[in-house]
């Protein structure tokens, strides 16, 4: 058993990744959020774990739960909560992943009470979320930092300028392409570009399978670099 563990390629490591959808509070009970199920995380950190990583997982609202005890699971719900949360475990790890669909807007003002409904339009003044990835980049020291992309078009030009803005070591582009391929499927078909943007194209796969993709990418990453 000791032996074995001894192999695993990722022992020693820690890894943060976030998952799934944030929440943006309108009221005490509405919210604006997205279709993300938060599945293609959770793939990523189960893989992880299976390796010898040790895994904080900072999730949005989700039904998923995890399997190893070698992922530590912190729930959250607005993309402030997750930014606060990501900066609290970055400094310590050695890898980050972010492959949440974090809001990219939320409501400037939210209610504290239930909106009444009076008026036959509603308007809602919404702000820019922070960008938990760039402020990520900002402060890299060594972590090896990946980030997820979704492009309707321009996709590599416009996958490439967020490698550059964001200050990322890899980019995986989710391309729509391809039916069954984003939210709420089970499969996934994407691209690798790397910071020196090297393209590679992966075929449509389960998203466990692109998961281990994922986690390949980061062990020849230390494979090169040890
Ligand atoms: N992301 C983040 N914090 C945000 C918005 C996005 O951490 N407030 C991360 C996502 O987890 C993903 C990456 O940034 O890894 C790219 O998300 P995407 O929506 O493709 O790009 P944006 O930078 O938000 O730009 P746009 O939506 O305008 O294309
Ligand atoms: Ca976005």
């Amino acid at each position: 058993q000791r032996d074995l563990e001894n192999q695993l390629p990722l022992r020693g490591k820690q890894f943060l990744i976030t998952a799934g959808p944030t929440y943006e509070a309108i009221d005490p009970v509405r919210f604006i959020g997205n279709h993300s199920t938060g599945k293609m995380g959770f793939d990523i950190a189960e893989c992880a774990a299976q390796l010898g990583a040790t895994v904080t997982l900072i999730s949005g609202p989700t039904t998923l739960q995890v399997q190893s005890k070698n992922i530590a699971l912190v729930r959250v719900t607005s993309a402030a909560e997750m930014y606060a949360a990501c900066h609290q475990y970055y400094p310590e790890v050695d890898v980050a992943i972010c492959a949440a669909a974090v809001a990219d807007y939320k409501p400037k003002f939210a209610a504290d009470q239930k909106i009444k409904k009076s008026e036959n339009t509603l308007t809602l003044e919404l702000e820019k979320t922070k960008d938990i990835l760039a402020s990520l980049g900002q402060s890299k020291e060594n972590q090896f930092l990946i980030g997820f992309a979704l492009e309707t078009e321009n996709e590599i030009e416009n996958a490439k300028l967020k490698i550059q803005k964001k200050n990322l070591d890899l980019i995986v582009l989710n391309s729509l392409q391809d039916k069954g391929a984003g939210f709420a499927t089970a499969t996934n078909k994407v691209t690798f570009i790397d910071n020196n943007f090297d393209i590679e194209a992966m075929p449509l796969k389960s998203k466990e399978a692109v998961a281990t993709d994922i986690i390949n990418k980061v062990i020849s990453h230390y494979e090169k670099n040890s």
